[in-house]
């Protein structure tokens, strides 16, 4: 894991679509993995820049997005991942819509017997993530991966940590019972297999996990971000401000 710390959001933000555009256009047909929330938005803002300033083009892109919820309540629909998609990047740029694929439907219901791999099998079939961008939870989740998800985890569904539906909850009314209780989430496995991976570390809250993540060594299953200290091209970037580095 390299770690960057930079001053200020846009910095931060120009940089990883710096990375994003040079993986996008090195490829024919790129493969990007992509997260929602907080953390990612000034890289969409900087990667919309490139896009009108024609240094970048998404027309053959295919995405992959980490996660999202399932069972969404009928008013909160506006909070499903595809929509913080559409509004956060895909309705600035030329994607084909076609192209962009989340792990399951924000109005599935939670039948706990449903298969999600086959979104695994659709990532390989694309040749694997060329590049993938993570935000980090508090307690220290990838993807939705909680504490206790194993190393080997495939798309699944998985049920959110109080922690997670708190945090979330900002966007619920700050009402936790509105945030739904699960969600479907890429697994640590297929996390892993991308070939080059941005963690964005974003927020005072997440001090404490971001100084846990610097120590990490190996795999600890309780610090599910900690697999990425075995990931062959991991760069962490953070506010040195916020983590006081
Ligand atoms: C979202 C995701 C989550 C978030 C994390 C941080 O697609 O996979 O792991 O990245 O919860 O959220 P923010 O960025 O809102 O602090």
């Amino acid at each position: 894991m390299i770690f960057k710390g930079f001053s200020n959001i846009n910095d931060l933000g120009k940089y990883v679509a710096e990375e994003f555009k040079n993986v996008i256009n090195s490829k024919d047909v790129p493969v990007i993995g992509l997260a929602t929330g907080s953390s990612p938005e000034s890289t969409y803002a900087n990667l919309i820049e490139l896009y009108k300033n024609k240094q970048v083009s998404f027309k053959n892109t295919i995405t992959y997005n980490l996660d999202e919820y399932l069972n969404l309540k009928e008013k909160y629909n506006y909070n499903s991942y595809v929509n913080f998609m559409n509004e956060t990047l895909f309705n600035h740029i030329d994607i084909n819509k076609k192209n962009t694929h989340f792990p399951c439907k924000y109005t599935d219901v939670v039948d706990l017997e449903r298969k999600y791999d086959e979104y695994d099998k659709q990532i390989l079939e694309s040749r694997g993530l060329d590049i993938l961008i993570l935000g980090i939870g508090n307690n220290g989740h990838i993807g939705f991966n909680e504490p206790g998800s194993p190393l080997d985890s495939k798309t699944r569904i998985v049920e959110l940590d109080e922690s997670t539906r708190i945090a979330n909850s900002r966007f619920f009314d700050n009402e936790v019972s509105n945030v739904p209780t699960h969600a479907v989430s890429m697994g640590l496995d297929t996390i892993m297999k991308a070939k080059k991976i941005i963690l964005v570390v974003k927020g005072n809250a997440k001090k404490e996990v971001y100084e846990k993540l610097k120590q990490a060594k190996e795999f600890d299953i309780n610090l599910p971000c900690s697999c990425l200290a075995n990931h062959i091209d991991t760069t962490i970037v953070y506010l040195k401000d916020e983590m006081q580095d």
